[in-house]
């Protein structure tokens, strides 16, 4: 008969609150009544990086106001997908009734209306710090984190994209059907002509119709171009922020797709999709960046002052990879699952399921494009080849070290990619 074993009686542990108020005065009115008479350790913030930045004291609640410095619904979305935070309590503490209105509904616990009686604020904390759900036994995440979709402000893919994939479907597609659809967008139609006779694709007479241009591609290299031109004017009013720099951001990501460009040449590998993998891959970084930007410059800080790989920098401070991230957004945005494969398992190829040889050629792409000090990802460091990756397409460091000088023509030619469409 199994032992039914007691859990030890739970030490009397002050709870721990993380106090973030706006005006100096309320923030010390209250610290003195939650610790002189509730008896609570108060830690205080003061913007919304502060918190986050709290939550290694690991409290049990936070007491916030939303007119903090800093993007406040924010710091909730990240705590709310931490997997080891988001059980901590978290509460309104103002005067503005809007303002708390906001927040009903996207993971809150309660609030608490200023002005307040010093009991009313006791009683209303211990309530709230009551209704959290504990921790559970097995460490593992509260089932309370957001779902991608309720992020609000990520980016939208313009709706021609879908249109191509689902016309796309169909390999006999007409041409002139599959132009029109293009030609509804009037940016992305001039970027796809630029782009056309770029020296990317290095046609030696000019493209003048976008007609033209699927009769000579094809519709796949169509298809992949008008995601990565899609991809990026979703993208396009993200401003310069403090944490990624977009320019080396943008070039890294077309050297990956360059590199696994030539890569599939040099081997004879059929790979249309080839180019846009690159550009894809680390997505997610571009989009915490935007959505997060005080919090993903602290990552980017971190990545370079304490030697940290940016995957584990990301998951300690914002508990959400770009990887995770930019694979939940793919599927969001109905791409194709090998890409989205690609996206989710760069780092660790030996994970892929559907195409192993795809995510490996992405693996070997960034880490070539690192060596080669070509754009940058935002952390320093090369990552070293995975065996598994080399062996899925059957090829050697040896081989890699030859290719050096062709690969950076490639890189010099495929650049005016960016030239054209971003
Ligand atoms: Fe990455
Ligand atoms: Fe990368």
């Amino acid at each position: 008969m199994a032992e039914t074993l007691e859990a030890p009686a739970e030490e009397e542990k002050p709870k721990i609150l993380v106090l973030a108020q706006r005006e100096i005065t309320d923030q010390n009115f209250a610290q003195v009544l939650l610790e002189k008479i509730g008896g609570f350790r108060v830690a205080l913030a003061r913007s919304a990086d502060d918190v986050i930045h709290r939550l290694q004291l690991g409290p049990d609640l936070i007491l916030i106001d939303p007119h903090i410095e800093g993007n406040f619904m924010r710091a909730m979305e990240l705590l709310r997908r931490m997997p080891k935070l988001n059980h901590v309590g978290i509460a309104v503490l103002s005067g503005d009734q809007t303002g708390v209105k906001k927040c009903v509904g996207k993971g809150f616990n309660g609030y608490i209306l200023k002005p307040y009686t010093p009991e009313l604020l006791l009683s209303s904390v211990w309530k709230i710090l009551d209704s959290v759900p504990p921790l559970p036994k097995d460490g593992g995440p509260a089932n309370l984190d957001i779902e991608i979709d309720k992020i609000e402000g990520l980016p939208t893919l313009p709706t021609v994209y879908a249109q191509v994939e689902e016309l796309c479907k169909n390999p006999d597609v007409d041409a002139d059907e599959l132009a029109k659809v293009i030609e509804t967008d009037p940016s992305i139609t001039m970027k796809m002509l630029k782009l056309s006779n770029s020296a990317f694709f290095g046609f030696n007479r000019e493209i003048k119709s976008i007609r033209d241009a699927v009769a000579l591609l094809g519709n796949v290299t169509v298809q992949n171009a008008v995601l990565s031109i899609s991809i990026f004017e979703a993208l396009k009013d993200q401003d310069q922020s403090a944490g990624l720099d977009k320019k080396e951001f943008w070039k890294h990501s077309a050297s990956v797709g360059s590199i696994v460009r030539f890569i599939t040449n040099k081997m004879k590998i059929d790979r249309e999709e080839s180019f846009t993998s690159g550009i894809l891959h680390d997505i997610g970084k571009v989009i915490l960046d935007g959505l997060f930007a005080e919090f993903y410059a602290g990552v980017i800080k971190t990545v370079k002052e304490k030697k940290q790989h940016i995957l584990q920098a990301e998951e300690l401070a914002l508990g959400l990879t770009h990887n995770k991230l930019g694979q939940e957004l793919a599927e969001s945005w109905g791409l194709p699952p090998r890409l989205i494969e690609a996206i989710s398992y760069h780092h660790n190829p030996k994970r892929a399921e559907l195409d192993s040889e795809l995510v490996s050629l992405v693996h070997i792409a960034d880490a070539i494009a690192r060596n080669l000090d070509s754009g940058s990802g935002g952390d320093p460091y090369v990552p070293c080849i995975q065996k598994f990756a080399l062996e899925q397409l059957a090829i050697s460091a040896e081989d890699i070290i030859e290719w050096e000088e062709d690969i950076l023509k490639a890189l010099d030619k495929d650049m005016a990619f960016l030239s054209a469409i971003a």
